[in-house]
């Protein structure tokens, strides 16, 4: 079992949180567990592929599901979370995801929506992994213009997300902090931090978790995400399916109070499959317990 390094606080032994609010990804079709989430969520993250069928041939967004989101009115206000887009392939990115992301936005109002800085096909041949950029000047730049035409289209905040390193670094120039921070200051783009990925990381690379964070400029961390996956021969593996850590928890406070304000939303991240083993008590006492480490 790897280390995992866990970023200690710095001038106090007990470490005071800064209020965020909590959010939960829901992907329809599960009325009764939307009623046991909303009572302790301000945000609700919908995965577009996730909620997308196919019709006469093309994805498009199920309508029983947008009219489930559609309900939620003031409950909460939804955010925008696509898996497709691949922002980060050398050949272009994936035009079907923002088909989905424009019919979305025609029809609810989002607070903002994100993506994760990583590819998902090469020369068109879709990889079924999501894959780490390289840290390169020329890879900067590349995705530097396409976050451009993405705030330029859609006029809302954009966030990108840290993703797992599933296979070894490609040698390039910037550390993993000094990427983000170079990307956000070159486009004003939000991020995303994902506690459990960087634990990830950590247990199966020996990633530094606290030397990223002393890099990171906390000032750009909008959102911080919390999840809990399974060991598969000693890998520790970026699925959704448990209920999180205290360990991921204390993490994303660590990131929530480095951020100090600028952090909205602790957004609790589970798969549709997992909903039949957690069970839906399981999820909203999850919740509640976020909310509570959060103070809100
Ligand atoms: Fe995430």
């Amino acid at each position: 079992m790897g280390m995992v390094h866990h970023a200690a606080p710095t001038n106090s032994v007990q470490e005071q949180t800064s209020k965020c609010s909590v959010g939960a990804t829901y992907e329809g079709r599960d009325p009764a567990l939307l009623d046991r989430i909303l009572p302790h969520v301000d945000y609700i993250e919908v995965t577009l592929e996730t909620i997308a069928e196919v019709r006469d041939d093309k994805l498009r967004l199920s309508d029983e599901v947008m009219s489930e989101l559609k309900d939620i009115g003031k409950a909460a206000q939804i955010i925008v979370h696509g898996v497709s887009l691949s922002i980060g392939s050398h050949d272009g990115w994936q035009p079907t995801y923002l088909n989905l992301l424009d019919d979305f936005l025609q029809q609810i109002d989002v607070a903002w929506h994100s993506e994760h800085l990583g590819y998902t096909k090469v020369d068109a041949q879709h990889l079924g992994i999501m894959l780490a950029m390289p840290k390169t000047e020329q890879a900067l730049d590349m995705v530097c213009e396409r976050v451009g035409r993405i705030q330029d289209r859609y006029k809302l905040p954009f966030l990108l997300e840290n993703i797992v390193h599933v296979v070894p670094d490609f040698p390039g120039k910037y550390s993993d902090a000094g990427f983000l921070n170079a990307l956000t200051d070159r486009t004003g783009c939000g991020l995303i931090v994902d506690a459990y990925n960087l634990e990830c990381d950590a247990h199966n690379h020996g990633f530094d978790i606290s030397e990223f964070l002393a890099e990171l400029n906390p000032r750009n961390v909008r959102e911080v995400h919390v999840a809990c996956g399974v060991e598969h021969n000693g890998f520790l593996l970026d699925v959704h399916s448990q209920l999180t850590r205290n360990s991921t928890v204390e993490l994303a406070q660590h990131i929530v109070n480095q951020a100090a304000g600028n952090a909205q939303v602790v957004v609790y991240e589970f798969m549709p499959e997992a909903v039949p083993g957690l069970g839906h008590d399981a999820i909203a006492g999850e919740l509640a317990r976020l909310r509570a480490a959060f103070g809100h």
